[in-house]
């Protein structure tokens, strides 16, 4: 009974509006030849996202914040910022988590278009430079390409990326090269290597063995905190490297 009535007490408390204090990084190229920061303050629930506040800020004090967002559910990776010094989805934090006084600033490592909207080309472009698609000149037939439950799971976690970006412009080897292609296009290097059907590993692990690639990694772990989706970034790294090593041995 007690645990019931506290249960609804804590459910009260998410739906009560409380004073949230929002400091943005803008940045307007056609007007501004530096960023600066700009300050709002909007009544929310602590249930409400992220995502919410800065909708709030846009609908009813700034229509010119600008920031992306799609699915506003954590899958489709569009809205990765950081937020209170830390990489994170605005959709999926909650004011509850993050507290009521919020620093949001662009994402690093990637040019500022405005505001909090990055240009993702580079990122993109580094997520081509690793195939991410599956290589198999085998026919099959009329029959799916099969694989044991075993060999599915040897990649399941790196198949979790959304290419938010969150993990690549959280570490700091990324911000300071751009010749290295980051930890989300080795995330996703790694999903196709230990894919049991694809016949494009060798290729792949060259790919990772330039000096643009696996060892420029210095084990930050700064990818694998800032990772929404929990992936194990570091160690998917670490695996590239080891199966380069041992592949040559
Ligand atoms: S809006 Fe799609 S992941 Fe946040």
């Amino acid at each position: 009974m007690e645990t019931a009535e506290a249960g609804a007490q804590a459910q009260d408390a998410m739906m009560q509006e409380v004073e949230v204090h929002l400091r943005i990084k803008r940045f307007d190229p056609d007007v501004d030849k530096r960023p600066h920061w700009e300050e709002y303050f909007v009544k929310l629930k602590p249930s409400d996202t992220v995502l919410t506040a800065l909708h709030t800020v846009k609908w009813t004090i700034d229509g010119t914040l600008s920031f992306r967002r799609s699915c506003a559910h954590g899958v489709c990776g569009s809205d990765a910022m950081m937020i209170n010094g830390v990489n994170r989805l605005g959709c999926v934090n909650l004011i509850s988590d993050v507290g009521t006084s919020l620093v949001i600033e662009p994402v690093r490592g990637l040019p500022v278009i405005k505001d909090l909207v990055v240009d993702m080309e580079p990122f993109f472009a580094q997520y081509r430079s690793v195939m991410p698609y599956l290589i198999n000149a085998d026919d099959p037939g009329y029959t799916e390409r099969r694989q044991s439950p075993e060999d599915r799971a040897r990649f399941d976690d790196t198949t979790k990326c959304i290419l938010c970006g969150a993990c690549s412009t959280s570490c700091p080897v990324y911000w300071a090269n751009d010749q290295y292609v980051g930890p989300a296009a080795i995330v996703n290097a790694h999903r196709f290597i230990f894919d049991s059907r694809d016949q494009a590993r060798a290729e792949r692990l060259e790919i990772m063995n330039q000096k643009s690639g696996v060892w420029r990694c210095r084990t930050a772990f700064n990818c694998t905190d800032a990772c929404p989706r929990g992936i194990k970034v570091t160690e998917a790294i670490e695996e590239v490297k080891r199966a380069i090593l041992y592949d040559r041995s």
